[in-house]
């Protein structure tokens, strides 16, 4: 009993976090599925519409609109149905009973976005790996993408491994992988273990991100978050590695430390990844959720 309040109580305090996880995964497909590069393009924008009439599609600003609620067509999938739910989001299983924040669909001010549909995402997710990079708040999106897509897959058709801080759903059919890469700081630290990382004494290696980088390098489609774990008035930072013991620790006031480490990110991305090929997202501040 006492475990089921305790874990209701959790559920609450995780409400919050969960709607935005949810919120920005649906708007996150939203424009994944809309800046595809295929003559679609043009048929999912027809429903654009401006008080002058003429609106041309690019001209639609996704981000701004407001959120209606929606009970018809949401929620998108049904957490007890999705094969790869985490217990960590299953918010419904452990006990909440309002369950109205899943009925949340994003509405841009000049245009209707179409209505969801897995298998075009899918198709436009073809031969294309999709990587989330991040902490939980990501890891949170990554289930709520790949649950978005897992009922329009046969179960033969559909895999999920985890190697270290890696885990690849992949939709064979469609040669597609949804990716979560554990790296809450982005850069490293040692922070960086998938399982045990709650370390007392956070240390960051501001200047090194190779480690983590090289897993993603060639993906599609990025989507960075970064913020919960940066959260301390100061951080021991290193220069050197972990493993050399003359390593040199400084304590660094955590905003100058956030934009060292956001500059060596910024500076690997200018250098390692195709524009022409990979979009790129970063979700920056966020809710906290704690037990
Ligand atoms: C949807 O929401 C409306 C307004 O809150 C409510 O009247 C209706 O009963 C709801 N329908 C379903 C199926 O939950
Ligand atoms: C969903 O997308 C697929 C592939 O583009 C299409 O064949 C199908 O008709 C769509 N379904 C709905 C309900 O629009
Ligand atoms: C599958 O997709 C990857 C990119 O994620 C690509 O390199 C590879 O050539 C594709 N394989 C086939 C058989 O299309
Ligand atoms: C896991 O990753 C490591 C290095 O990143 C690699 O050497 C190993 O082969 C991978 N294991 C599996 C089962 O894919
Ligand atoms: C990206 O596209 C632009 C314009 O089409 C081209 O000039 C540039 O060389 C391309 N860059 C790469 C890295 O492919």
């Amino acid at each position: 009993m006492a475990k089921k309040q305790q874990l209701w109580a959790w559920g609450i305090r995780n409400s919050f976090h969960y709607l935005v996880v949810l919120l920005v995964a649906v708007l996150l497909v939203a424009v994944v599925y809309l800046t595809g590069e295929t003559g679609r393009l043009v048929e999912d924008y027809a429903t654009c519409k401006s008080p002058a009439g003429d609106l041309s599609p690019p001209q639609c600003n996704f981000f701004s609109g407001k959120w209606v609620f929606d009970n018809k067509s949401y929620p998108l999938y049904k957490e007890q149905q999705c094969t790869f739910m985490s217990d960590q989001l299953a918010c419904e299983k452990f006990g909440r009973k309002d369950m109205s924040y899943q009925n949340w669909r994003w509405q841009p001010h000049q245009c209707d976005l179409p209505r969801f549909n897995a298998t075009a995402l899918l198709e436009r997710l073809r031969g294309k790996r999709l990587v989330f990079v991040g902490d939980s708040l990501n890891r949170g999106q990554w289930v709520s993408m790949v649950c978005l897509v897992d009922s329009a897959i046969p179960p033969t058709l559909k895999s999920m491994n985890s190697n270290g801080s890696l885990n690849i759903f992949k939709a064979i059919e469609y040669n597609a992988t949804i990716e979560f890469y554990w790296a809450p700081l982005l850069v490293e630290s040692n922070s960086d273990n998938p399982v045990n990382h709650r370390l007392p004494d956070r240390i960051v290696r501001v200047q090194a991100i190779e480690k983590h980088a090289r897993h993603w390098t060639d993906a599609d489609i990025l989507v960075f978050n970064s913020y919960l774990w940066w959260r301390r008035p100061k951080m021991k930072v290193l220069w050197g590695s972990f493993e050399s013991p003359d390593g040199i620790y400084k304590e660094v006031g955590m905003p100058r430390c956030y934009e060292m480490a956001l500059k060596t990110w910024a500076d690997w991305l200018e250098v390692h990844v195709n524009r022409n090929k990979t979009q790129l997202f970063f979700v920056s501040m966020s809710p906290i959720h704690e037990r």
